[in-house]
């Protein structure tokens, strides 16, 4: 949990209707955690909405608390399929985001989800149009989390027409950092009128609509919202993406290219923006400073504006392509503010012990979750104009050297002087297994799916 309490801004400008958002939008999850992601498909209509109406008392709303020890939440959301299943009126589902309606696997080919992450590959069912309801329960604590799996399983227990087709489960590594070694989690926008200070002095809250529905964004427009007005209002898109991370090729690419253990913790720092400890190299380009990478009020104290040439952090870095902060704003006219996320990814699968070369086979990765209000302007824009396509930095060949669809041809230059430094060769460290693009409602929202009469 990233401690923001003695952060500056103050983000209560809007009033959002907390207790009508599901909490697990806003609310940073614990440290360390356990969760389980859980996703069932509606067969009978009438049992999708008893099932509905059985999880209403399990999501958790109201103001995100700091308190790192929260309990145990829930956030539920449905695909296109799902709403349909549940009888939403054509009218409704076709007020819906285009991306949602086509649905993440019509959408592979535009995200870079070709060959081995191609849906033809997914695991079953993500992508088969079987997914009708996401669960993720996340809690500090295996006991609680096991009580709240318990319940939410409870909830489709003697609905026939309801069915559980998938669970993950997912915790922290005991190293608090994920599997390819470097901590995540830490650049995350904060949300005016959330109550959680920003963690970037230097990045005021974005507008609330940029999230949540029903609000005026940064351009000061409402986003286009499904209707009827309490279905959209207050809901979220959000982005599920099952990850499989290559960590022995990465290891072993590092490996190759570097001259010394050091030189791989630089090379696996230019790529990632950030050292494993979280540290920037923003702050710390020469050596990895553990202390900063744990301080929340220093280690997202920063831009990119004084190192236009990238030779602190390297334009190509996987953080500063997800989010180049001051260093566009100026630059071609890019509004920074217009493609930031909320990303609530967790780990899955056993840490590859230190030192391991050779992969062993295990199923390891991260499962990627983005909220936002638009799919299209967000997640959509970043993964395939920023982190897929190297145009925007002038290197048009270069993909993101950590998790862009890399096939052995890739490069990543590392600016150095006297010259800089190019990798080449890059091979794909990242395998898309799956995933689907939800809605999370409000839970008026719920409370109008659970009573649907038609
Ligand atoms: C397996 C895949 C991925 C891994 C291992 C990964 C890892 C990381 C790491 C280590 C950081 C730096 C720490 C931090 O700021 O939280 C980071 C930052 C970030 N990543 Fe990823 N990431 C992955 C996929 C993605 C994808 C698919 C997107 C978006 C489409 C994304 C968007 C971001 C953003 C927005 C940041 C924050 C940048 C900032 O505010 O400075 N990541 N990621």
């Amino acid at each position: 949990m990233e401690d923001r309490r003695t952060a500056v801004s103050i983000t209560d400008r809007v009033d959002l209707e907390l207790d009508d958002i599901q909490s697990g939008v806003l609310h940073e999850r614990p440290s360390p955690y356990v969760g389980t992601y859980l996703l069932l498909r509606i067969d009978d209509r009438a049992a999708g909405r008893e099932l509905v109406r059985r999880l209403i008392p399990l999501v958790d709303t109201g103001r995100p608390a700091l308190d790192p020890v929260h309990g145990a939440w829930i956030t539920v959301a449905f695909t296109y399929q799902g709403l349909a299943a549940l009888g939403v009126p054509q009218e409704s589902l076709d007020s819906f985001a285009p991306e949602f309606r086509q649905g993440m696997a019509a959408r592979a080919a535009q995200l870079g989800d070709v060959g081995d992450s191609g849906p033809a590959n997914w695991e079953e069912p993500l992508g088969s149009g079987d997914v009708h309801v996401a669960i993720a329960a996340i809690s500090g604590d295996a006991d609680r989390l096991r009580a709240l799996v318990e319940r939410a399983r409870r909830a489709d227990e003697g609905l026939a027409g309801v069915e559980m087709i998938w669970q993950q489960d997912c915790y922290q590594l005991p190293t608090g950092r994920t599997s390819f070694g470097f901590r995540d989690g830490i650049g995350q926008p904060a949300v005016e009128g959330s109550g959680l200070p920003s963690s970037n002095p230097k990045e005021e809250p974005i507008k609330a609509g940029e999230i949540i529905l029903g609000y005026p964004d940064e351009t000061g427009e409402l986003p286009p919202m499904p209707a009827p007005e309490v279905l959209g209002r207050n809901g979220t898109y959000v982005v599920f993406r099952k990850l499989h991370t290559r960590v022995a090729a990465y290891r072993q690419y590092l490996r190759q290219k570097a001259a010394s253990r050091a030189d791989a913790a630089l090379l696996g720092a230019k790529m990632v923006g950030r050292w494993q400890s979280g540290a920037p190299l923003a702050l710390s380009p020469d050596q990895d400073d553990p202390g900063l990478g744990t301080d929340p009020h220093r280690r997202n104290d920063f831009g990119y504006a004084d190192d236009p040439r990238g030779f602190k952090c390297p334009a190509g870095a996987h953080a500063r392509r997800a989010n180049p902060r001051d260093a566009l704003d100026d630059d071609g006219g890019v509004n920074v503010r217009l493609h930031r996320m909320i990303r609530r990814g967790t780990s899955y699968g056993p840490a590859l012990p230190e030192g391991v070369l050779e992969d062993d086979g295990a199923d390891r990765g991260i499962i990627f979750v983005f909220a936002g209000a638009s799919l299209k302007r967000q997640f959509e824009f970043v993964k395939t104009q920023w982190l897929n396509d190297g145009i925007f930095i002038g290197a048009p060949a270069e993909k993101d050297p950590l998790v862009g669809p890399n096939d052995s041809s890739g490069a990543f230059t590392i600016p150095t002087t006297p010259i800089r430094r190019r990798l080449q060769q890059l091979p794909p460290f990242v395998v898309t297994r799956g995933g689907e693009y939800c809605f999370a409602p409000s839970l008026r929202a719920m409370r109008w799916l659970a009573q649907l009469a038609t």
